[in-house]
């Protein structure tokens, strides 16, 4: 008997939950996804914000294409010299003025554990300050990062030396001292809500580390695309517009900050 797609999904693919949404996509255009019996579904996730330009956007493809025409993949990132790679990284350091190189990885949670291990080898300290719900991958190292037992309790003893701090609260500062090898902060903590830190807070945070950095180590900012985008294709007209006002504030303010 053949099996459908879906009774081979089922049977032979890791799922991620124990009741995935088993949409069975066929094809996607811009922000739908259709299904083998002409369903047509809008795309609220987008892929977790990586197709944030909507699916099949013709600049994406044209890249691609023009790209596939070359070669594919050739070596390990920072070995060979591959002009979309070096491109990449100019524009990058561009955005960003206080970066100047940039280190390419596949996911958010290998950008953590980079950053993890980039701290340690520079400062030679062991010390992690991260904050209490936080989302920062799942891999150990960013599991080590985040407070919630949800996530942590199955896979501990965790990483050393890391420590949960509550974002917001002045006291906490204090104990980032000349032993810590980095701060993580999620500026809008996702698994909280969505919800923003204190922009305050993140400048005597930034203050806090600049007083005890190792050379000229930058702490590193981190930001929930996916929530925010989720909540920009829900949201009414109204609450875009002053989404989008805030956004403009908070994006400025996170560059100060950065600066
Ligand atoms: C804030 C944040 N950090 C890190 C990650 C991990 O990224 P990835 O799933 O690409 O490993 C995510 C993923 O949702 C995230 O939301």
């Amino acid at each position: 008997m053949q099996l459908s797609l879906r009774q081979l999904f089922l049977r032979h693919q890791a799922q991620t939950s124990p009741a995935p949404m088993a949409l069975e996509v066929v094809s996607a255009e811009g922000i739908y996804l259709y299904g083998a019996n002409e369903e047509q579904w809008m795309d609220m996730i987008s892929g977790i914000s990586v197709s944030n330009v909507g699916h099949r956007h013709p600049h994406v493809l044209k890249a691609i294409n023009e790209q596939l025409e070359k070669y594919m993949h050739l070596m390990v990132y920072g070995e060979y010299i591959l002009s979309p790679q070096v491109l990449l990284a100019q524009k990058l350091v561009g955005i960003f003025p206080p970066l100047d190189s940039v280190y390419f990885v596949n996911s958010g949670t290998e950008a953590i554990e980079g950053a993890i291990k980039l701290s340690r080898r520079v400062t030679g300290r062991s010390k992690i300050f991260s904050f209490k719900d936080a989302y920062h991958g799942s891999t150990t190292g960013a599991l080590s990062l985040m407070s919630s037992d949800y996530f942590t309790s199955p896979f501990e003893p965790l990483l050393p030396h890391v420590h949960h701090l509550n974002p917001g609260d002045f006291s906490v500062l204090e104990f980032i001292d000349h032993d810590t090898a980095a701060v993580f902060v999620e500026i809008i903590r996702g698994e909280a809500g969505a919800e923003p830190v204190d922009s305050e807070f993140l400048q005597a945070l930034r203050l806090r580390c600049t007083e005890t950095e190792h050379s000229s180590l930058r702490m590193k900012f981190k930001q929930v695309l996916e929530e925010q985008e989720i909540s920009l294709l829900a949201w009414e007209k109204e609450s875009f517009l002053t989404y989008l006002s805030w956004r403009r504030e908070w994006e400025a303010g996170c560059r100060s900050v950065l600066l």
